[in-house]
């Protein structure tokens, strides 16, 4: 069995199409081990408890970053996860925490990386006039939205699109290829040459 741990801040939607990935074998032989947040109120932990996963919070204030990264790397270690999965996690990650679980950190972005990493990545697109937007997931490294790109979805932007509605959509697909994403890292049938991931032919 293959062992997750996901880091969230928020709403946790992303966490929750992970969960159920796992749940219907399309993240095959694999457990969520733990989800874990800086934020206590993070609607994310209430729904993962209520699915029977196991929380963890440990808040990010009155602490150095690394003493923070250091606390949530000694909960997944102890978890003894293999992969960890940001979803929506609003805190930058160490150099440490980087190389503690290197090639084993991915993370969700609202948009086709290297455009609009950052904040309000759906609202920088609309603002920029881009016809079309999307996710990316990617392996993380010490540069904010940067890592070699796992799984990429392209999103219309429509004429009468708010950002709440291309938000929505680029969401769904969110959902989509983060369990693909997490499949494919897990499942260990990929190689990786530079910034660039090739996924191995299947037997
Ligand atoms: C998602 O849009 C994700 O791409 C970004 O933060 C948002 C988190 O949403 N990193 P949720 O908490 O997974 O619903």
């Amino acid at each position: 069995m293959k062992r997750i741990g996901i880091l969230i801040s928020g709403r946790g939607s992303n966490m929750i199409a992970l969960a159920d990935a796992v749940s219907d074998g399309r993240i095959p032989d694999t457990v969520i081990a733990v989800v874990m947040s800086n934020i206590a109120e993070a609607a994310g932990l209430e729904a993962a408890r209520s699915r029977g996963i196991e929380t963890f919070h440990h808040s990010h204030r009155g602490c150095s970053r690394e003493e923070h990264d250091q606390a949530m790397a000694a909960e997944l270690k102890r978890h003894d996860v293999d992969l960890v999965c940001l979803a929506g996690y609003m805190r930058l990650l160490s150099g440490w925490f980087i190389k503690e679980f290197e090639h084993r950190i991915l993370n969700i972005h609202p948009s086709l990386l290297p455009s609009f990493p950052g904040l309000d990545a759906q609202k920088q697109a609309l603002d920029y006039g881009v016809k079309f937007s999307g996710c990316t997931v990617h392996l993380v490294d010490e540069q904010l939205d940067h890592g070699p790109v796992v799984k990429q979805a392209v999103v219309p932007v429509l004429d009468d699109d708010t950002e709440e509605s291309l938000s929505k959509r680029i969401l769904a697909e969110e959902h989509r290829i983060y369990s693909e994403a997490a499949a494919l890292i897990l499942g260990g049938n990929y190689k990786i040459e530079g910034r660039r991931i090739f996924h191995l032919d299947q037997k």
